[in-house]
């Protein structure tokens, strides 16, 4: 695979051609997922769930997010790397500034921020330095308390335009991609046609511009209710990389999502 860069994602949403991510959290896994041919890999703060055992992202540090970012760099090969920036990483813009310029130095090539419309400021401030920044809107797992749990977004209409604006303003701001977590597919393919930008999708419906998934979806090792967008490719596959491999070209041949994965 060709170094991919978010040329290459925009490349691909010109194209038509469907891309895939996966979270990575180490050297090994990366590779192997590299090896696979998934595009993009994601330092998702969903270590703290699937990692630590924790039932949220929120316990998630930034030492933790930098450990596992320097580990996935040494083993991503040509794959695109994205690294969340973890719960109150953004509580003032200055911390937001020194989180995210240090994991930029930990080996990150995208900043995946979650927030809405109020984190344009923040976005600009991000971009104006040089730090390319992915908003990821709809379910953003850092305010479940607030959501009151890990619900579809967007099912009502003025929600769902409410998101959409959101994602046109932080675009606006300056970031380069968008990142939808459970949301009707309609609205999903919404953002995508709207925005000039990759709209990356989590349980959004088959028609964003990229898929992802947590990687312990993907082999089957997640414990208890395993949501609806989740497939486990494992069932499929002789082994980790004939797993990763199928996930893969099932995005590519858009064969993944199916429409029983969404909403
Ligand atoms: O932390 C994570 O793994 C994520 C994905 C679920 C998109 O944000």
């Amino acid at each position: 695979m060709k170094t991919v860069t978010l040329s290459s994602l925009q490349a691909f949403k010109r194209a038509g051609e469907p891309f895939s991510c996966l979270t990575a959290y180490d050297a090994s896994f990366a590779r192997a997922a590299g090896d696979a041919g998934i595009e993009v890999l994601l330092v998702g703060d969903s270590l703290g769930m699937v990692l630590q055992g924790h039932s949220s992202t929120l316990p998630v540090t930034l030492e933790d997010i930098r450990y596992h970012t320097r580990c996935v760099a040494r083993g991503k090969g040509a794959s695109l790397l994205m690294v969340d920036l973890p719960f109150m990483g953004n509580s003032t813009t200055e911390r937001l500034l020194e989180n995210a310029g240090e994991l930029m130095r930990a080996g990150a090539e995208l900043i995946k921020v979650e927030g809405e419309a109020w984190m344009a400021d923040g976005i600009r401030e991000l971009t104006r330095r040089g730090v390319p920044v992915c908003a990821h809107l709809g379910l953003t797992p850092q305010s479940v308390y607030q959501l009151g749990g890990y619900k579809v977004q967007g099912r009502e209409a003025e929600q769902a335009s409410r998101i959409l604006e959101d994602a046109r303003t932080l675009v606006e701001a300056g970031a380069s991609v968008i990142l939808l977590e459970c949301v009707p597919a309609s609205l999903g393919r919404a953002v995508t046609e709207a925005l000039d930008v990759p709209v990356i999708g989590i349980g959004a419906g088959p028609d964003t511009d990229g898929q992802i998934l947590v990687m312990h979806d993907v082999l089957g090792v997640t414990h208890g209710r395993t949501p609806r967008f989740v497939k486990n490719f494992m069932a499929e596959a002789d082994d980790i990389q004939g797993a990763f491999r199928r996930y893969h070209e099932d995005v590519k041949a858009r064969r993944f999502p199916a429409p029983e994965h969404g909403f």
